[in-house]
């Protein structure tokens, strides 16, 4: 095919239709499910998004009760996954590098001729699979997971092998629902792909998490932390901004491909992040938040006059996570754990019609050259 424009990126190309979420960049509205993410945070557990992604409807109480245990009863990962994550840890590897052959290595076991039941299997073994690899990186044994514990609750209690504090909970569960669904972020599309040639979910999730590990996807948190945490020690937010933008470089958490206004998953954390520290911020590190985000928008406004840069998603990632607990290096991972309720579902809905997502690309290579052999090159 000749004479086709070609759009770097895809960008401004819509390859399906769904009904899983809506992202309007110019009025910073964010929809999942058919409710705003403010309403759907507020009301949902983790669990009950993941029903409402899946099925297209929320769960009556017995409904929701069986979709829990049908998660909780398949967390576990058998012997081969863990001896992928202890090998992982022992050699230094990240937590996204052990997440991706963590999942490559997990068995969908008896779900495996049942899309619905496989996709159910995936986001329950993610949280798992992160966890345990950070108990082996602690040198610490792995703690099984409680049946008893809700998602979030059984993630962090995971981690730490202790029972979280409901607001730590509170504060994780909150992330995990904001973060479930965004359109067709690379990670998704990656997936679609993946299961449009009828391959199965553990390998569209394997993919995906290989995509989303990407510094200019999922790995922002982690560096917004280390801003935060300088000025936090500086104390002088005001230099470190001028320095930053003197030297060409940018804030992280700041700007957005698609969004023109403040991200509306930056508001639902940032008030889950002001509950969880009202009254714990012993050392003032939440008002330094804050502080930082109001003098950057200020000087971002003023370096950048005709561009709308404001702050994204990632800037209070990062402190509602470290608020909660979740060390640094897990904070892609975790994007992870929540992210997998919306690869799955993204799995099933292309599943659902399927058409092989095969696009075509333009070539502009040679055509007309003369073969030379090996000895007279
Ligand atoms: N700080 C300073 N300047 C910025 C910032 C920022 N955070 N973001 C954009 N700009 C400037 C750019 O330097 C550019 O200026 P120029 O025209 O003089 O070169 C202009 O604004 C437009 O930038 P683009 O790169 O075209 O904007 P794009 O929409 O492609 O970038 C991105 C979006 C990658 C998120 C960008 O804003 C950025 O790098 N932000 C910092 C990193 C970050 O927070 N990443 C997480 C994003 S949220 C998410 O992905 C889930």
């Amino acid at each position: 095919m000749t004479g086709q424009t070609v759009r770097p990126g895809l960008e401004g190309i819509s390859v399906a239709e769904t009904r899983l979420s809506r992202v309007d960049g110019e009025a910073g509205e964010l929809v999942v499910g058919g409710y705003p993410i403010e309403i759907l945070t507020e009301h949902a557990s983790f669990e009950e998004a993941v029903f409402l992604l899946f099925e297209d409807r929320l769960p009556t109480g017995t409904e929701l009760d069986r979709f829990r245990s049908a998660l909780a009863t398949r967390r576990t990962v058998g012997e081969a996954v863990h001896g992928v994550l202890c090998r992982a840890a022992e050699d230094g590897d990240s937590a996204m590098d052990a997440l991706r052959m963590g999942v490559a290595a997990a068995s969908l076991g008896t779900d495996a001729d049942d899309s619905r039941e496989a996709a159910k299997r995936v986001v329950a073994v993610v949280p798992t699979i992160v966890a345990a690899y950070w108990r082996y990186r602690q040198d610490e044994s792995p703690v099984d997971p409680d049946p008893e514990l809700s998602h979030a609750a059984n993630y962090l209690y995971m981690l730490t092998g202790e029972r979280p504090s409901d607001d730590a909970v509170g504060g994780i569960e909150t992330y995990l629902t904001t973060v479930i669904d965004h359109g067709l972020n690379a990670s998704t599309f990656t997936a679609r792909t993946v299961v449009s040639t009828e391959s199965d979910l553990v390998s569209a999730a394997t993919a995906a998490v290989g995509t989303l590990k990407g510094p200019l996807h999922g790995g922002a948190p982690g560096p917004v932390l280390d801003m935060l945490q300088s000025v936090h020690d500086s104390g002088d937010p005001e230099g470190y901004v001028r320095d930053r933008l003197d030297a060409g470089e940018r804030l992280m958490g700041f700007g957005h491909r698609v969004y023109r206004v403040r991200d509306p998953r930056a508001a639902v954390l940032s008030a889950a992040a002001e509950r969880f520290y009202a009254g714990t911020d012993a050392d003032g590190f939440y008002e330094t938040v804050e502080r930082f985000e109001s003098v950057a928008l200020d000087a971002l406004a003023e370096h950048k006059p005709d561009r709308r840069l404001a702050t994204n998603v990632e800037f209070y990632t990062a402190a509602l996570l470290h608020g909660v607990g979740i060390p640094r290096d897990l904070f892609t991972a975790t994007f992870a754990v929540g992210r997998a309720g919306g690869w799955m579902a993204h799995c099933l809905e292309q599943l659902d019609d399927n058409r092989l997502i095969r696009p075509v690309s333009t070539y502009v290579g040679a055509t007309d050259r003369t073969w030379t052999p090996v000895d007279r090159r």
